[in-house]
């Protein structure tokens, strides 16, 4: 399925198909325009609250079209912000995009989330908007953990199941590639972080975005907040 994923954001990035969710972005008319040239493809934005000193080093897995990124580098003016996609075509596009927007606290790596391509202790703060059910989530969680600082924090939006998916959902390619196949139950995602090393701080849940009758699941938005367990 890695393959067919990969392939399917690649064509994303060249435009064969339209962002399928829109980001609440912050109110700046700044964020206004850059969300007219960035495709979004995320389900929410999980550092809306969080408080900052301005100056932190920020990687996003699996940046798509790098809308995520440019709101971060208005948190953290004085700071670094590294977006990582497997796509290179989407990164090359989320790269030019951001340079056309004149912004230069952002840039895009080609690379794996499920073995990120940093050192060890690398960043103040990780971050996911509707990733985690398209990759092994057990790899990318241990994979944060190593790169993420011991006084860090990794915040994740992602999209949580009320029930078991059956096995024909979970190899139905367009559920593979909307983020929806691979969806956990809230429990199963928790224990999935702090069995690969993070502890869970705060967990929100928000609103849901599908139900689909009659295999009776639910689809529901959830972000959480998680550091390293000492
Ligand atoms: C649903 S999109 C979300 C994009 C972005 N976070 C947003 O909010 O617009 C998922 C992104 O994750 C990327 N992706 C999927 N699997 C990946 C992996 N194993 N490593 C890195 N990126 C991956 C895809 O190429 C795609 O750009």
């Amino acid at each position: 399925m890695k393959e067919e994923i990969k392939e399917f954001y690649s064509k994303v990035a060249e435009g064969e198909f339209e962002g399928f969710t829109e980001i609440d972005v912050n109110e700046s008319p700044e964020a206004e325009n850059a969300s007219k040239h960035l495709i979004s493809l995320g389900c929410d934005y999980p550092l809306q609250d969080i408080e900052v000193e301005g100056n932190e080093k920020v990687l996003e897995l699996g940046s798509g079209g790098g809308i995520n990124c440019f709101i971060t580098s208005q948190l953290v003016p004085n700071g670094e912000v590294v977006g990582l996609d497997f796509s290179g075509e989407m990164a090359v596009k989320a790269q030019k995009d951001i340079n056309d927007l004149k912004i230069e606290n952002i840039h895009f790596v080609v690379g794996d989330a499920e073995n990120i391509p940093f050192q060890k202790n690398t960043f103040d703060i990780i971050f996911t908007n509707c990733v985690l059910n398209l990759i092994k989530k057990e790899k990318a969680i241990k994979s944060i953990k190593k790169i993420l600082k011991p006084t860090g924090h990794a915040y994740f939006s992602e999209i949580i199941v009320n029930k078991d998916i059956p096995g024909k959902l979970r190899k139905d390619i367009s559920m593979v590639v909307t983020c929806l196949a691979g969806a956990n139950t809230q429990k199963e995602l928790q224990e999935k972080l702090n069995q690969n090393g993070l502890e869970i701080k705060e967990t929100q849940n928000k609103e849901r975005i599908l139900s689909m009758e009659p295999e009776g699941l639910e689809f529901h938005k959830v972000r959480i907040t998680a550091k390293h367990i000492n």
